[in-house]
C-alpha cells in the first residue's frame, strides 16, 4: 500500500479538500488550535457522538445524560482545584521568542533516547534473524541498558521536580541535557514558570459589577455539581452513571498536531458513582468496557494500548489512558480515572451543601466514589479518520484514495448514481434516493463518469454506491458497489433496504 511521506499533512489536506475540517477563521489567516468542522465533518462527528451516547446511555439502564452549561459558578473551579493547580510549566527561548512546555521538551528528549533503543533492537533483529530473542536482547545489550538507565534517571529527577514544584530544577535539567530550541537552535532559555490553562471572561455589565468566570476546562464538573439533582429526579440507585457530551476550553500553550490538541474541543465524559470500597472493581470494569467499545469500531487491536499511570493525581487511586496509534505515534485518546470522593467532597466543603447518597438497604448516608471515563471527541475523530485514510494500489496498476471509515459512522452511507444524465435515469435514481433518505444519509451525484464518481465517494468514505442504468428501467434492478472490496452485486430495488439494513447502521 502506497503511503504518503508526511501522513499528518496528507490527512489535514484531505480533511480540508473534502469538507471535513477547515482552519478556523481562515480568511483572517486562521486562529491557532481552533478548527471548524465542514459539511462532512459535522456528520462524522455527530455519528461518533451518537455511537458513544448509544453505547453509554441507551445500552446502560443505570446511566443517564445531562447537558450542563459551559459557564459555571467560579467557586466550582476553586473547589475542583483548577484555579490553583491546572497549570503547565512554560519556558521561552529568548532568540526565537517561541514558547514551549518544559515537560514536552524533556519528553521529546526522552523519546529520542527511546528511539535509539528501538534502532539497536531493529539492527540486532536483522543481524540475528530468525533466532532473535528481543526480550533477552533488551535485558542484556550494553547500549540498550545504558539508554534505559538514562531514561530512568531523567524521569525520576523530572518527576521529583514537578511534584515539588521545583521549577528551577526543571530549567537546570533542560540546560544539562543541552536541549535546544527547534527554531533557533540555541539554549538561551528563560526561567520556567507555571501558566494556568483556564480561559477567563467577565460576567455581568459594569453597572452591576462584574465577576471573573471561566470557560469550563472539562465537562466533568457540570456532572459533579448536578449529582443530587440527577440522582433524585431520575431516582437513580448506586451504582449509576451520568454522561455528558460538550465543549471544553484550555489555553494550551503548544497547540499542534491538528485536532489532537485544541484550545476549544469536545469531551464525552461519564462519571460512575459507586459505593466506597467498590471503586477499583468498577475501574477495572470500565477499563474493559471502554477498550471493547473502541475496538468495536473495527480498527485493528494493534492500534490501541493501555498506559497505566504510575504517578497519580492527588485525588485518584487508579488511572490509565487508552492510547491510540496516531500518525505521530501512540498518544492518549481516552482517560479512565478512579477519582475517589475528591470532587463531591470538595464541592460539599465549598458550597456548604451535602452531596451524599442515602442507601436504603444499609440505612446510611455516604459520599459516593467516582470512576470517570473521558474521551476527546476531536481526538476520536482524528483516530478514526487517520486510520481510515488509505492510498491503495489496485490490480490494474492505478491507485485510489479511500477513506475506510467504520460503516456505522460514515457521514454518507449511500451514493445514488444514475449512469447517464438522460433517458429517465435521473428520475429513477431520485425515486430511489427518496425511498432511502429517511433511513440513511444519501448523496445524489450525476456529474462525470461513474468511475470518477466512485472515486469521489471512496475519498469521503461512502460504504455503498447504487448505480441506476438502462436495465434498471426495464427490470427494476440496480448495482450496489461496496467501498472496500469494490465488488458489485445486482439486486432488485425492493431488496435495497434489507441489504443496507444487514450491512450498515441507519443514520
Ligand atoms: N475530566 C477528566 C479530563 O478532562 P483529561 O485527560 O484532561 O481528563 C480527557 O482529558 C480527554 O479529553 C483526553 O483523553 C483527550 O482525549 C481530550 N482532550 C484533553 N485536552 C484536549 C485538547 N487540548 N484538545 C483535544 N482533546 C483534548
Amino acid at each position: 500500500m502506497a503511503q504518503p511521506e508526511e501522513p499528518l499533512k496528507h490527512i489535514i489536506s484531505h480533511a480540508k479538500s473534502y469538507g471535513f475540517i477547515f482552519p478556523s477563521s481562515e480568511i483572517y489567516e486562521g486562529l491557532s488550535a481552533t478548527y471548524d468542522y465542514g459539511p462532512l465533518g459535522v456528520e462524522l462527528k455527530n455519528n461518533l457522538k451518537n455511537y458513544w451516547w448509544q453505547a453509554m446511555v441507551r445500552m446502560h439502564e443505570n446511566i443517564v445524560g445531562i447537558d450542563a452549561a459551559i459557564f459555571m459558578h467560579p467557586t466550582t473551579w476553586k473547589a475542583s482545584g483548577h484555579v490553583d493547580a491546572f497549570n503547565d510549566p512554560l519556558i521561552d527561548n529568548k532568540d526565537s521568542k517561541k514558547r514551549y512546555r518544559a515537560d514536552h521538551l524533556v519528553e521529546d528528549y526522552l523519546q529520542k533516547i527511546a528511539q535509539k533503543i528501538d534502532k539497536e533492537v531493529e539492527k540486532a533483529r536483522t543481524k540475528f534473524a530468525p533466532n532473535f530473542d528481543e526480550n533477552m536482547f533488551r535485558q542484556t545489550n550494553a547500549n540498550v541498558l545504558k539508554y534505559s538507565e538514562q531514561i530512568q534517571n531523567i524521569e525520576a529527577r523530572f518527576k521529583t521536580a514537578l511534584e515539588t514544584d521545583n521549577l528551577a530544577d526543571i530549567k537546570a535539567l533542560i540546560e544539562e541535557l543541552e536541549i535546544v530550541c527547534p527554531i533557533s537552535g540555541t539554549k538561551n532559555w528563560t526561567e520556567v514558570r507555571q501558566f494556568n490553562l483556564m480561559f477567563s471572561t467577565e460576567i455581568g455589565s459594569l453597572a452591576e459589577g462584574s465577576n471573573k468566570i471561566y470557560l469550563r476546562p472539562e465537562t466533568a464538573q457540570g456532572i459533579f455539581v448536578n449529582f443530587l439533582n440527577v440522582q433524585q429526579s431520575a431516582r437513580m440507585k448506586i451504582p449509576f452513571g451520568i454522561a455528558q457530551i460538550g465543549k471544553a476550553f484550555r489555553n494550551e500553550i503548544i497547540a499542534r498536531q491538528f485536532i489532537f490538541r485544541m484550545r476549544e474541543f469536545e469531551q464525552m465524559e461519564m462519571q460512575f458513582f459507586v459505593k466506597p470500597g467498590e471503586e477499583l472493581k468498577w475501574y477495572e470494569y470500565w477499563k474493559a468496557e471502554r477498550i471493547r467499545w473502541h475496538k468495536s469500531l473495527g480498527i485493528p487491536d494493534t492500534h490501541y494500548k493501555f498506559h497505566d499511570h504510575l504517578k497519580l493525581a492527588h485525588y485518584a487511586n487508579a488511572a490509565c489512558d487508552i492510547e491510540f496509534k496516531f500518525p505521530m505515534g501512540f498518544k492518549e485518546l481516552e482517560g479512565i480515572h478512579s477519582r475517589t470522593d475528591f470532587d463531591l467532597k470538595a464541592h460539599e466543603q465549598h458550597s456548604g451543601k451535602k452531596l451524599q447518597y442515602f442507601d436504603i438497604e444499609t440505612n446510611e448516608h455516604y459520599v459516593p466514589y467516582v470512576v470517570e471515563t473521558s474521551v476527546g471527541l476531536d481526538r476520536l475523530f482524528l483516530a478514526v479518520f487517520s486510520y481510515a485514510l488509505q492510498e491503495e494500489s489496485l490490480a490494474d496498476g492505478s491507485t485510489r484514495t479511500v477513506l475506510k471509515l467504520p460503516k456505522a459512522v460514515a457521514p454518507i452511507k449511500v451514493a445514488v448514481l444514475p449512469l447517464l444524465k438522460k433517458d429517465g435515469l435521473p428520475e429513477k435514481a431520485r425515486e430511489i434516493l427518496r425511498s432511502l433518505q429517511m433511513d440513511y444519509a444519501c448523496q445524489y451525484d450525476e456529474k462525470d463518469s461513474v468511475g470518477k464518481r466512485y472515486r469521489r465517494q471512496d475519498a469521503i468514505g461512502t460504504p455503498f454506491c447504487i448505480t441506476i442504468d438502462h436495465q434498471s428501467l426495464t427490470d427494476n434492478t440496480v448495482t450496489v458497489r461496496e467501498r472496500d472490496s469494490m465488488e458489485q452485486v445486482r439486486m432488485p430495488i425492493e431488496e435495497l433496504k434489507n441489504y443496507l439494513h444487514a450491512h450498515c447502521a441507519r443514520t
